[in-house]
Formats: structure tokens, C-alpha cells, sequence
């Protein structure tokens, strides 16, 4: 039988469709109280979004583990070959708001939360193995430049394109972003990427600096400029429609996890400075060592409930993972649980969504919303009446020496090979074939060609491409009819 509806206070009513009315021709009552809960509720409904990555989708599914790590990490989650551990993904696009195409060139997020036994652990990245920027205070700064404009309301390429210009460190994200991964095909034919580094610590103490690599099993797939922008028309959701199809036809999408690994005291000497985010680890290096495997095949129930409400903190790293110097990883180590207090309250924890699988102790208490309470259990700590207490002899915050210097604000200190162009140009030159080389300049020069002032194409050209390879330079150059002054 259908349940009769109720007011939220469970109370049967009459009539789901009718107003209180004086008559049949009369007005409206103040005392229709179901009415006025109805639209009081209903102008409620949302929450603030994301302050980026609105736009995504997402699925909960598992991580296996398929080879024994413990000689470098002592995660309880990763202690056993064939362990399983539940995960949520979360697959986004960065600049569009909620109703944008999904199709359109970005970054697209990969944020993984995994359900562990000693609490969640979110490894919150990117498709991409590198990012715009290196210290967090530019990173609004960035965003803003992907928004819309003050004035027009518009989103506008000439702001990227200055912010890029100006930013040479953005040079290595913004050449792959605009290949043809700049628009892969869908969520399930991309890769996800750490791309910041992260530290893994064993059961003995050994310290290691980390990037965690998801390499799809269905296969890289992009759309061609052409072919994103023509979907554009056909489907705004495409990716997440394909995702939540994909699942329900039981054809469930996976990704293999690898690791790079880096002794910690490598990091000092290695070539390129490991913590910074702009570049990455070349696998003749630091090859990549297969972990594990992450499969999704459960939609949500409930949008709302479980993507929308979902809160990633880059700051959840559980026993025998840890944060590195990457001034990013820091950086967001604040942002995120920000983010989430602002957008759901104190007690988003609380939420079925985020809830870790074990019990929570501490002695945070009330706040909005909270509902899961400690009872009549102490309140405070030190206390002489049970109450939970930390473990210094199991657990140890993750650290790190540092050398002792003058407080700053001042660039990472370079390493050897440190250069904002020589990874992209490596890409460009060695790993890019002629195809891929003519979709990038060619992408790079429609994008370029939307809106942008004169003087900033000529310094894309000339202090950007142009360093990147002079041919890619001259490419982009002949395709918006500049010309180019080599200069390296
Ligand atoms: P390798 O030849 O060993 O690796 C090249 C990697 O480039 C491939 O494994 C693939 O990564 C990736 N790739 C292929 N096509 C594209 C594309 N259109 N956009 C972005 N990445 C692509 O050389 P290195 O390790 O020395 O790296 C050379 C360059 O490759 C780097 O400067 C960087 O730009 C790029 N790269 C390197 C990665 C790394 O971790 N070393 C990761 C990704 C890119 P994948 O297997 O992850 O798909
Ligand atoms: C989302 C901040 C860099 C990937 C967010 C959110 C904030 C934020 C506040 C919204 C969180 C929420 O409300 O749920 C920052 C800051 C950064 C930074 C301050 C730099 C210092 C990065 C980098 C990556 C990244 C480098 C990738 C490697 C993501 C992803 C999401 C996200 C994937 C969406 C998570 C989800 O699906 O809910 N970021 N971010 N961010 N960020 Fe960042």
C-alpha cells in the first residue's frame, strides 16, 4: 500500500496538490501549514557547491590489493594481498558550474575515498600528473582566472591566457591540457594522478615520498576538439550519464593502481625537485610498481546524499601515510575540511557519506546538526573517567627534517634540472606523436583565438610555446597569423 504523505513532523495530510482555500474560488490560508513547510523547505534545497569541481558524478565500488607493499608502507588497508576496502570516486570537472557541458576542455578531478579500518583516507587528485601552479597562495588567484568575469558574467579566455602567460610554471599543465587529454572521451577512459607527493612510512619507520598513478583498464580515450564541442550540443551530462550507464549495464570500470616510489633520502639530491607539483617523476626514474586495483560497480542511491554531500579531505591520511613538503599537499590540508564545514556544517562527518567504518573518539561535541552524540562520556581531556585517550607509542604524526633557516617567502630551492620548460618540451618532443603535435598547437590556437588581446597571444607565442619548442611556437604562430621570434 503507498504510504500516505506526512508533514516533516510525520503528521497525515490531506491533499498533495490543493491548497487551503476559502471556497473553491476563495484565497489562500496562513494556516496551511503544510503548504507553507512545502515551500519553506523547497526554497532550502540547496547547499552551497563546491567552490570548484561543482560539476561530477561519482561511484562507490572497491580497492584490491594485488601485491605486498608493507616493505614500504604500514596502511592497515594495503597490509595483505587480496584485501578489499570499500571506496567512493568522485570524477568532477574544475571550472563549469552545476549544468555545464562535461565535455568542454579541463582538468578533470579524481577524488577516491577510501573506507578504511583505521578511518577514511581521501586521495583527492587529478587526470592529470601535474598542476598550474606550485605554492598555494596563487591558487585562488588561478581559479579566478577560470571564472566567470566580474563585469560580464562571462568566462574568459584572455584571463587564462594572462594568468598562463604570466605564470610560467603553469606551462607543463597547460601544454598536456591542451592535448587531446584535455578532453578525454569520458571518466572511464581517463587515468587519475596523485599529482602531488605524498609520504608513505613502514612498519619499521622507513620513510618513502610517493605518487599514486590510476591507469585505466578500459584504455586512454580522448575526443578531438571538434568532437567535444559538437557534444557540447547533443549532451550537457555525457560523462555522467556514461558513468551511471556504464555501471548499471553491470559494465563496471577499473583502473589499476601504481606507485612511484622515491627513497626518502633521494629527494634531497634528485634532479627535479620531487615536491614540486609542476613536474613529474620520468618512469625511467622511478618506475611505476603496480599495488592494486579499483573497480566501481555500485551507483548511488541518491545524488544528493552521496556525491553532492560527499566531503573529500586531502588532510584524511590514515597511519603509514603521511604529507610531504609538496607546499600544495599543505596548503590544501587546510582548504578542504574548510570547504566542507562552510558547505555542510561541523558535523558533515556525520553524514552516512562520510561516515568512516569505525568508531569516532574525540572531544569535539555539539555544533548544528550533529546527532551521533558521546552520551554522558567525559567532555573533556585530561579526565579521570574513561575516556578515549591518544596512543603516542602506536601512532606518530609522519614528519620530516628540516633545515633550520630565516622565516620567508621565497621560491622552493632549485634542483638541478629544475626548469618550467624542459618537462613539457620532453612531452612535446618525445612522447607526443605527429598527430597529437598538430591537435595541440592546433587546440592551443583555437583557444587562444576566443577573445584574446593581441599583446597576450604574441607573449604566449613568444615567452611561452616559443619555450616550450620553438616548432610548437611556430606552429601556433602560422595557425593565428603571428610571427614568431624564436627565443629559448
Ligand atoms: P615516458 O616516456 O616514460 O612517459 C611518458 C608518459 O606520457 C606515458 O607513460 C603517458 O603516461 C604519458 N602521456 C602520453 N600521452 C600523453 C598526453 N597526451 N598528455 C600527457 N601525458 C601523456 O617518459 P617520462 O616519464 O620521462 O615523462 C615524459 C613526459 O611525459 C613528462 O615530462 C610528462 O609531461 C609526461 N608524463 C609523465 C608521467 C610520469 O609520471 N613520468 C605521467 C604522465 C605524463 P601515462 O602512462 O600515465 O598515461
Ligand atoms: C575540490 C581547494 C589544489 C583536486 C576542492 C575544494 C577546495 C579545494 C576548497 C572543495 C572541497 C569541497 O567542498 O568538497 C584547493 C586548494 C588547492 C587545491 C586551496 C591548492 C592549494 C588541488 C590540486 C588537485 C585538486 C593540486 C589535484 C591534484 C581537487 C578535486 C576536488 C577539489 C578533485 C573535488 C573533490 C570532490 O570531488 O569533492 N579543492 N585545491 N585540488 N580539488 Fe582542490
Amino acid at each position: 500500500m503507498r504510504p500516505t504523505t506526512t508533514t516533516n513532523a510525520g503528521v497525515p495530510v490531506a491533499s498533495d496538490e490543493h491548497s487551503l482555500t476559502v471556497g473553491a474560488a476563495g484565497p489562500n490560508l496562513l494556516q496551511d501549514s503544510y503548504l507553507l513547510e512545502k515551500l519553506a523547505h523547497f526554497v532550502r534545497e540547496r547547499v552551497p557547491d563546491r567552490v570548484y569541481h561543482v560539476k561530477g558524478g561519482g561511484a562507490f565500488g572497491y580497492f584490491e590489493v594485488t601485491e605486498d607493499v608493507t616493505q614500504w608502507t604500514k596502511a592497515a588497508f594495503l597490509s595483505k594481498v587480496g584485501k578489499r576496502t570499500p571506496v567512493l570516486a568522485r570524477l568532477s570537472s574544475v571550472a563549469g558550474e552545476e549544468g555545464y557541458a562535461d565535455t568542454d576542455r579541463d582538468v578533470r578531478g579524481f577524488a577516491v575515498k577510501f573506507y578504511t579500518e583505521e578511518g577514511n583516507y581521501d586521495m583527492v587528485g587529478n587526470n592529470t600528473p601535474v598542476f598550474f601552479v606550485r605554492d598555494p597562495m596563487k591558487f585562488p588567484d588561478f581559479i579566478h582566472s577560470q571564472e566567470r568575469m566580474p563585469d560580464s558574467g562571462l568566462r574568459s579566455n584572455n584571463a587564462q591566457w594572462d594568468f598562463w602567460t604570466l605564470s610560467p610554471e603553469s606551462a607543463h599543465q597547460v601544454t598536456i591540457l591542451m592535448t587531446d587529454r584535455g578532453t578525454p572521451r569520458t571518466w572511464r577512459h581517463m587515468n587519475g594522478y596523485s599529482s602531488d607527493t605524498y609520504m608513505w612510512q613502514n612498519a619499521a619507520g622507513a620513510r618513502f615520498w610517493v605518487k599514486y598513478h590510476f591507469k585505466t583498464e578500459q584504455g586512454i580515450q580522448n575526443l578531438t576538439d571538434a568532437e567535444a564541442k559538437a557534444m557540447r550540443a547533443e549532451d550537457l551530462d555525457f560523462h555522467r550519464r556514461d558513468l551511471f550507464e556504464a555501471i548499471l549495464r553491470q559494465d563496471h570500470p577499473a583502473w589499476r593502481v601504481e606507485m612511484q616510489i622515491m627513497p626518502y633520502e633521494d629527494a634531497a639530491g634528485y634532479r627535479f625537485n620531487p615536491f614540486d607539483i609542476t613536474k613529474t617523476w620520468p618512469h625511467k626514474d622511478y618506475p611505476t610498481i603496480p599495488i592494486g586495483r579499483m573497480v566501481l560497480n555500485r551507483n548511488p542511491e541518491n545524488f544528493f546524499a552521496q556525491i553532492v554531500q560527499a566531503a573529500f579531505d586531502v588532510a584524511n591520511m590514515v597511519p603509514g601515510i603521511g604529507p610531504s613538503p609538496d607546499r600544495m599537499v599543505l596548503g590544501r590540508m587546510f582548504a578542504y575540511g574548510d570547504s566542507n564545514r562552510y558547505r555542510t556544517g561541523p558535523n558533515y562527518g556525520q553524514l552516512p557519506v562520510n561516515r568512516p567504518l569505525n568508531e569516532v573518539h574525540n572531544y569535539n561535541k555539539d555544533a548544528p546538526m550533529r546527532y551521533h552524540h558521546s552520551g554522558n562520556q567525559p567532555v573533556y581531556a585530561p579526565n579521570s573517567y574513561g575516556g578515549p585517550a591518544g596512543d603516542p607509542r602506536r601512532y606518530r604524526d609522519p614528519s620530516w627534517m628540516v633545515e633550520s633557516g630565516e622565516i620567508l617567502r621565497t621560491a622552493y630551492q632549485a634542483h638541478r634540472d629544475d626548469d618550467d620548460f624542459v618537462q613539457p618540451g620532453t612531452l612535446y618532443r618525445d612522447v607526443l606523436g605527429p598527430a597529437d603535435r598538430e591537435h595541440l598547437a592546433g587546440n592551443i590556437a583555437a583557444h587562444l583565438s576566443a577573445g584574446v588581446e593581441r599583446f597576450i597571444q604574441e607573449r604566449a607565442v613568444k615567452e611561452y610555446w616559443n619555450r616550450v619548442d620553438p616548432g610548437l611556437g611556430a606552429r601556433v604562430a602560422e595557425h593565428i597569423g603571428l610571427t614568431a621570434t624564436t627565443r629559448r
